[in-house]
């Protein structure tokens, strides 16, 4: 390695360092990454004093990160590069239902339970019907598909967010798996708009650039299939006035839908309701895996 080193000379110092890495993505990866980061200090001008606060940022996201706090993921997240992967990625053409990121609230620990069931876990609300279909390109039903559902109280908490109320059990998520005829279909209680986590680092983000934490109210859905792309994506209210201010870049206007007010009556199960309550009815759309049709 040549040493008196250059503002101009040390970007190819560091990578001709990889240049020996057996793996080429992993070299490529490196290369591009100092190249981008080298520049940015050099564009900005980067201080002593900003180069510190950043290392000090990063240490403190790394502090508040926990195996039930994902603050790493949380920056990507409002950085916009969550869902930028997710485009790169997961972009299936016009004729597939539109992926959109995961978030930190699903878990694995959640109820398989059967088409119709209640899967509010006794948490009180606005009661809510949700019915889906899941559809190939064609058009045509896709049975057996696994649907994971999980959405936020009425309050805006996710069942994670309150163990104690709810002794540790899981609420507002369960596991369906959709008939002969595509469909599945739930009984919840209504979500709520809510801040993304702003208590750690990532706040200071927020608060220093006087953007709103507030994600637009939506359902989350994970749908898996054998043979075809497995689909992370959300459904979104549509009169929610958040939704242009996501601060997770995560809302599209393809996953906007009308959260039905009823009055009290008849629910789309058949049983009788006697408060208002909402209904969402969606289909969603798979495609084959690997098939590049549409996109
Ligand atoms: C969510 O929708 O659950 C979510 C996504 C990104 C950050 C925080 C929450
Ligand atoms: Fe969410």
């Amino acid at each position: 390695m040549s040493i008196d080193l250059t503002e101009e000379t040390i970007t190819g110092a560091v990578q001709q360092t990889f240049d020996n890495t057996s793996d080429v993505r992993a070299k490529e990866l490196f290369a591009t990454l100092v190249r981008y980061l080298h520049d940015f200090a050099r564009e900005v001008r980067l201080t002593d004093e900003e180069w510190f606060t950043a290392m000090d940022f990063l240490v403190r996201v790394g502090q508040k990160s926990s195996p039930t706090r994902q603050e790493f993921i949380l920056l990507s997240d409002v950085l916009g590069l969550s869902v930028l992967v997710d485009l790169i990625n997961h972009h299936r053409g016009p004729f597939a239902t539109e992926s959109t990121l995961l978030g930190p609230f699903f878990i694995e620990n959640r109820p398989k339970v059967p088409n119709g069931a209640d899967i509010s876990g006794g948490v009180a609300g606005i009661p809510l019907f949700v019915t889906g279909r899941v559809v190939d390109p064609e058009g045509n039903p896709v049975a057996g598909v696994h649907v994971d559902t999980w959405h936020s109280d009425g309050d805006g908490y996710y069942d994670v967010q309150m163990p104690e109320k709810l002794h540790d059990q899981p609420a507002m998520r369960a596991l369906l798996t959709t008939a002969a005829d595509g469909r599945f279909r739930y009984r919840s209680i209504a979500p709520k708009y809510y801040p993304v986590p702003t208590d750690g680092p990532v706040g200071e983000i927020m608060r220093v650039s006087g953007r709103s934490p507030i994600r637009p109210e939506h359902i989350h859905f994970r749908l898996q299939a054998p043979g075809y792309d497995p689909l992370i994506t959300m459904l979104f209210r549509g009169d929610d006035s958040h939704l242009t201010t996501d601060p997770v870049f995560g809302a599209k206007r393809s996953l906007v839908v009308d959260f039905v007010r009823h009055e009290p009556g008849v629910a789309p199960d058949g049983t009788v309701v006697d408060v208002p309550f909402q209904t969402v009815d969606w289909t969603f759309t798979l495609v084959p895996r690997s098939d590049s049709r549409n996109g």
